[in-house]
């Protein structure tokens, strides 16, 4: 099962778009901590990142992405959006923040954001460990706290490399990269609540209105998606149309951009919406999507900052918004990407046909020819099909094949009606972006996959 609780990584249709958010994972369930401000020592402990234990789940596949550092590239897809995206916000107002160590503490991760223990997203089925106190950080997020502490500007972009454990196919990958932003307004030099919304409106006031369409059915607030208790309901309105009118300019100039890109594009003015969400870190919470080629895309998560993170920072009497963005997603929309795959290729037909600062269509090269190998197994006894997790055989694939994998498909599941033993059929599709792959190669790999799931999982091959 997907659990999707991203603010937006794959191209999906709008009948998928209906499913994951059906499953998305930040329900308004959650669970607030007790404790507003944990101690600072497990945000700074970075010592024992490398120690191992029995959470540690992460392979040497992803490992090896996270020395990849696309976006030290400028030439990269990802890093001509991130900087288009950092010129829509002015420098003096907002910090360019770099995090290049993708390895971050389980509390800054998920407990400075308010997202608990029991939080489906914190499951070793969903995110990678390095040991019981250390992760891949899953999104941007994680660097909040420190964002809102330490930046001499009241805002600041944050681009980098987050990591999930998920399935393989065209528009997922392990490794992906997100943008945060957050922006802050603090009451001191204000003497009422009057003065200080009247601060946060003038700000609003000089970000340029878009041209763009937008459809906002939305509520300021409501009991399904709540004001902050104690904040003054005057001042949650004017950080939401400060963050509202932020996002809607950034990407009316982006989608404009890209219209120029494609000349044969329609002109039709861009539409968004807005939709009311949940995340444990904001109240009340958004998504951003926009229409494009028939299909809404889902683009920002974002809102109002709980008051917690901010108690975290140090600055309690501050308030403000963040959001976050998926790059992918949205790169592969701009520049024509068929393949979340392509964007890690090596191949010179790839890397070499971007420019810095330029949004181009992305020219297909040949796709070389894909073979299926279906992989069938009996659990054992007493294993039911659910306790086998889809993520489990993904890193099997992944760690025998690294990226010679087009996708993987649950295709069979039954239980065998005198013995009651289940059993699963997954069908892989090994293709390259840049080679044929030959039988004996793909042999090679079928074989160690087999193997992995004997060893790993104790199943038995058919
Ligand atoms: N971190 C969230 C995710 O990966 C996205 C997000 C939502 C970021 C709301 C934010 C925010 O800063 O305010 O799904």
């Amino acid at each position: 099962m997907r659990i999707n609780w991203s603010c937006g990584r794959q191209l999906v249709s709008a009948q998928d778009w209906i499913q994951i958010r059906r499953v998305r994972g930040f329900h308004a369930s959650t669970r607030q901590l007790t404790n507003s401000s944990l101690p600072r020592h497990q945000e700074a402990n970075k010592e024992n990142r490398s120690n191992t234990d029995e959470w540690t789940n992460i392979t040497s596949t992803i490992e090896r992405l996270t020395d990849r550092k696309l976006l030290s590239n400028p030439a990269h897809p990802l890093s001509i959006l991130t900087d288009i995206i950092f010129s829509k916000f002015p420098e003096q107002e907002y910090t360019r923040a770099n995090f290049p160590n993708p390895r971050v503490s389980v509390y800054e991760n998920f407990e400075s954001l308010n997202i608990t223990s029991d939080h489906v997203s914190r499951s070793k089925t969903d995110t990678y460990y390095l040991n019981k106190d250390h992760v891949l950080r899953t999104h941007t997020s994680a660097h909040q706290v420190e964002s809102f502490r330490d930046h001499p500007t009241p805002g600041f972009l944050i681009a980098a490399d987050v990591y999930r454990r998920d399935e393989i196919d065209k528009t997922h990958y392990p490794a992906f990269h997100q943008m945060e932003g957050g922006r802050w307004w603090s009451p001191q030099g204000t003497s009422s609540v009057k003065e200080l919304v009247a601060k946060i409106n003038q700000d609003t006031a000089k970000i340029p209105v878009s041209e763009i369409k937008i459809i906002d059915d939305t509520l300021p607030f409501h009991d399904g998606n709540p004001k902050q208790h104690g904040q003054h309901q005057e001042v949650c309105i004017a950080i939401t149309n400060h963050l509202k009118r932020t996002l809607e300019m950034v990407v009316g100039d982006i989608f404009e951009n890209i219209a120029l890109g494609d000349p044969s594009a329609p002109k039709e003015p861009l539409q968004i919406r807005w939709i009311d969400a949940t995340f444990p870190f904001t109240s009340p919470s958004w998504e951003m999507e926009v229409y494009w080629q028939g299909d809404w895309l889902e683009l920002f998560g974002c809102g109002v900052t709980q008051q917690r993170v901010f108690d975290r920072a140090g600055y309690p009497e501050r308030v403000g918004w963040a959001f976050g963005l998926g790059l992918e997603r949205l790169a592969m929309v701009l520049f024509g990407i068929p393949d979340i795959r392509l964007f890690w290729s090596e191949d010179p037909r790839f890397v070499e046909q971007f420019t810095p600062g330029v949004v181009s269509a992305f020219k297909p090269f040949s796709k070389y020819p894909g073979t299926y190998r279906d992989f069938a197994f009996w659990l054992k006894e007493g294993t039911i099909p659910e306790e086998f997790h889809d993520n489990d055989l993904m890193d099997i694939v992944r760690e025998a094949a690294v990226d010679l994998v087009e996708s993987v498909k649950l295709i069979d599941k039954f239980t065998h009606p005198h013995t009651k033993r289940n059993s699963l059929c997954y069908r892989v599709l090994f293709q390259s972006m840049e080679r044929t792959l030959q039988n004996d190669e793909i042999n090679v790999l079928q074989d160690s996959i087999r193997d992995s799931l004997k060893t790993k999982f104790g199943v038995e091959l058919r």
